[in-house]
């Protein structure tokens, strides 16, 4: 019997892992949903336990454990780089206190933690092309800075007390059911969902930004996988994951086949530097070879699946 709390449940992650989980476990285990916001999908709230949490209450995290006999913690509540920058102090605090809490409520109960990095640990003197999984980390947003500072926390509380965590740096992340919330790779998803409701989108990034990007589908798959892998076969504990490389203007297009009326016109914020300090695609060789990762989605196929689900969303929510 697995007992698994997930931090973050109701955001863009933690929503459709949970989900996942709890399919994939049954019976075999119980998945205590836990966040900040009261509003979970039924979906979440139907299906298991949830439980109020704020990560920086490290009292009541090691209550909700301790009670529920938790061996596995997937730490998702995070803030992201957008909201980030705009809010470093907030960004600092959640980020880095909420992995240390976690962190040693995992040393004291003996707990293993799955928790994500991200592309933001690179930085403009990174190699931008199949950026190597050890390489220059010197990010210029407080994000990666606490995503940084956070790997490293991680490798110290493996190497100093033994405590399992694993990690994947995630690209951006595309996803249908719950909008992610203040990060820079937003734009990927917004340019779906104004697709379908509005026929246009205004992107907030360059025609030719190219980003790494992640299917959500695969993004959960990878994190369990990593969850599931043998120990024995690790020589890391944070792995990039790599699935496809786009521009704005490539993923426009792959709209367009789909929805030929599509248009688009670009106007950068402050979002775009951002984007430009972050690599373009990733060498996740060490994370296909230790633990057999092996992405399922191209844009192509991630487009075609996106339009079906958000049209299938809208039309429903029109027929209310
Ligand atoms: N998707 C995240 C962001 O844009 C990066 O991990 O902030």
């Amino acid at each position: 019997m697995k007992n698994i709390l997930v931090t973050g449940a109701a955001g863009q992650i933690g929503t459709e892992l949970v989900t996942s989980l709890r399919q994939r476990y049954g019976k075999n285990a119980i998945v205590i949903a836990t966040g900040r916001r009261t509003q979970l999908p039924a979906y979440i709230k139907n299906t298991g336990p949830f439980s109020y949490l704020n990560v920086l209450d490290r009292n009541q995290l090691e209550e909700l454990a301790f009670e529920n006999n938790i061996d596995t913690i997937y730490h998702m509540a995070s803030i992201l780089s957008a909201v980030g920058e705009q809010k470093p102090q907030l960004a600092w605090d959640i980020n880095m206190n909420g992995l240390y809490n976690v962190l040693e409520v995992a040393r004291t109960y003996n707990i293993s933690v799955l928790w994500p990095s991200s592309i933001a640990v690179f930085g403009p003197d990174t190699p931008k092309l199949n950026t190597p999984n050890d390489t220059i980390l010197k990010p210029t947003t407080i994000y990666g800075i606490s995503k940084v500072a956070g790997e490293l926390l991680a490798e110290y509380y493996f190497h100093k007390f033994s405590v399992d965590v694993r990690s994947v740096r995630y690209p951006g992340i595309i996803s249908s059911e719950t909008p992610p919330g203040g990060g820079t790779t937003d734009y990927a998803v917004a340019i779906y969902y104004d697709a379908v409701q509005k026929g246009s989108y205004t992107c907030f990034v360059r025609e030719d930004t190219t980003l790494p990007m992640i299917y959500m589908p695969d993004a959960i798959k990878g994190l369990i996988d990593l969850a599931e892998a043998d120990n024995a076969q690790l020589t890391h504990r944070i792995f990039n994951i790599g699935s496809m490389s786009f521009s704005a203007g490539k993923l426009a297009d792959s709209i367009k086949e789909l929805i030929p009326d599509f248009t688009i016109q670009y106007k950068p914020d402050f979002r775009q530097e951002i984007a430009d300090s972050w690599p373009q695609s990733v060498d996740d060789s060490f994370a296909r070879s230790e633990w057999k990762w092996d992405p399922k989605y191209d844009l192509p196929k991630m487009t075609r699946d996106m339009i079906d689900r958000l049209q299938k969303k809208f039309n429903k929510e029109e027929n209310f």
